[in-house]
């Protein structure tokens, strides 16, 4: 009797513990089934950012747009045909996002080393990581074990992406609606010490906010004019644009941020000390950093027998 008992406790431990475990990422998660991924994967990344130092920032900022949709999943990645809508046509990826050639040659590289074992959804956690890494930024651990979807939702990617416009209220807004906290968002934003933006995504924000030093004002309005050049490029951290540093917080603090949604972290407000802290504190800023997009990496991530492993990352099996 007692001893039954103690079986079916056990029973349900079990049950419990897979149930647990199948819902949860594993950075150990591949390495008997690809323990090659992290070797194949680096040098494809590497090669990408030596012939173009602006690449790393893209292949940092497909896996937040991935994450935001629906969870890390992959979406991001599916084209569109006549009768599939992907996301790479909604407002904050149409011509701005990039870097999908080198994540089809990432996925080629992990095909042949592993065939239909590695999902698209976890080459982008690791190649986020390795391009943060490749460009002077702190390591860490990634979290696998995410499927792919057999879906994607060009409207969520419109509602859930904050768009350049937003004020602090907004991107806090946006970013709990992920679960993710308002100091995570302050720690996540400084993935604009890297990268460029155009001048149609900062023009209200050079000619119309008085929150901006005016040397740097003049020196964005000399290469983006009121109504042309709309896809002229600036650096979001002008001092560093292909370093990981923390140099995006100390250009807040001298009203030097490019977007209007940047200096709102800086303006008076409840997230003006977590600014001067990181500004001060590049380790903290890391360690900050870190934590908070291995959190943003387990947003609704598919697991289990949920969704697919994509043979070709721009297209459902
Ligand atoms: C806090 C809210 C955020 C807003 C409003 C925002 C908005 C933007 C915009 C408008 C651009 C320029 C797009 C263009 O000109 O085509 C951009 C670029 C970029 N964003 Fe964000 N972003 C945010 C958060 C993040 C996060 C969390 C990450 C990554 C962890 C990220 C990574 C990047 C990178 C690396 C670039 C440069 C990309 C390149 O040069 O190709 N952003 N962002
Ligand atoms: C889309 O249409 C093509 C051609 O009609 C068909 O082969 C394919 O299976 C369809 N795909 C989906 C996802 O319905
Ligand atoms: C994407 O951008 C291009 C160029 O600005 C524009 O012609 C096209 O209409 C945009 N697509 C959508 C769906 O907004
Ligand atoms: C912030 O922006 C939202 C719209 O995105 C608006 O509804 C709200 O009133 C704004 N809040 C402040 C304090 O300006
Ligand atoms: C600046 O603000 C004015 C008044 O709201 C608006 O008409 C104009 O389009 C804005 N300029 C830019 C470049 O967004």
């Amino acid at each position: 009797m007692a001893s039954s008992l103690r079986h079916s406790a056990n029973i349900a431990l079990f049950l419990l513990f897979s149930l647990a475990s199948a819902a949860q990422l594993d950075p150990n998660f591949y390495s008997c089934s690809c323990p090659n991924l992290f070797s194949t994967i680096k040098p494809v990344v590497q090669s990408a950012i030596s012939k173009e130092k602006r690449m790393g920032a893209s292949l940092l900022r497909l896996f937040f747009h991935d994450c935001f949709v629906n969870g890390c999943d992959g979406s991001l990645l599916l084209d569109d045909t006549p009768n599939f809508t992907g996301e790479k046509n909604a407002v904050p990826n149409n011509q701005s996002v990039r870097g999908f050639d080198v994540i089809d040659k990432i996925k080629a590289a992990v095909e042949k080393a592993c065939p239909g074992v590695v999902s698209c959804a976890d080459i982008l956690a690791i190649t986020a990581r390795d391009s943060v890494v490749i460009l002077g930024g702190p390591n860490w651990n990634v979290k696998l074990g995410r499927r792919d979807a057999r879906t994607a939702s060009l409207s969520a990617a419109n509602t859930n992406i904050p768009p350049p416009t937003s004020n602090l209220s907004k991107l806090i807004s946006s970013f709990s609606a992920q679960g993710l906290s308002a100091k995570h968002m302050v720690a996540l934003s400084g993935a604009h010490t890297i990268g460029q933006a155009r001048c149609t995504i900062f023009r209200a924000r050079i000619y119309n906010d008085s929150n901006i030093d005016s040397s740097f004002d003049q020196l964005r309005k000399s290469n983006c004019p009121q109504s042309s050049g709309d896809a002229n490029l600036a650096p979001l951290d002008l001092q560093t644009p292909t370093s990981f540093d923390n140099n995006y917080y100390k250009n807040l603090l001298s009203l030097k941020g490019l977007l209007h949604s940047d200096q709102q972290l800086f303006n008076k407000g409840s997230t003006d000390s977590q600014v001067r802290k990181y500004a001060n504190k590049p380790n903290k800023f890391n360690s900050d950093f870190v934590a908070a997009i291995i959190k943003m990496g387990d947003i609704s991530p598919l697991t289990g027998s949920k969704g697919e492993i994509r043979k070709n990352c721009r297209k459902i099996n």
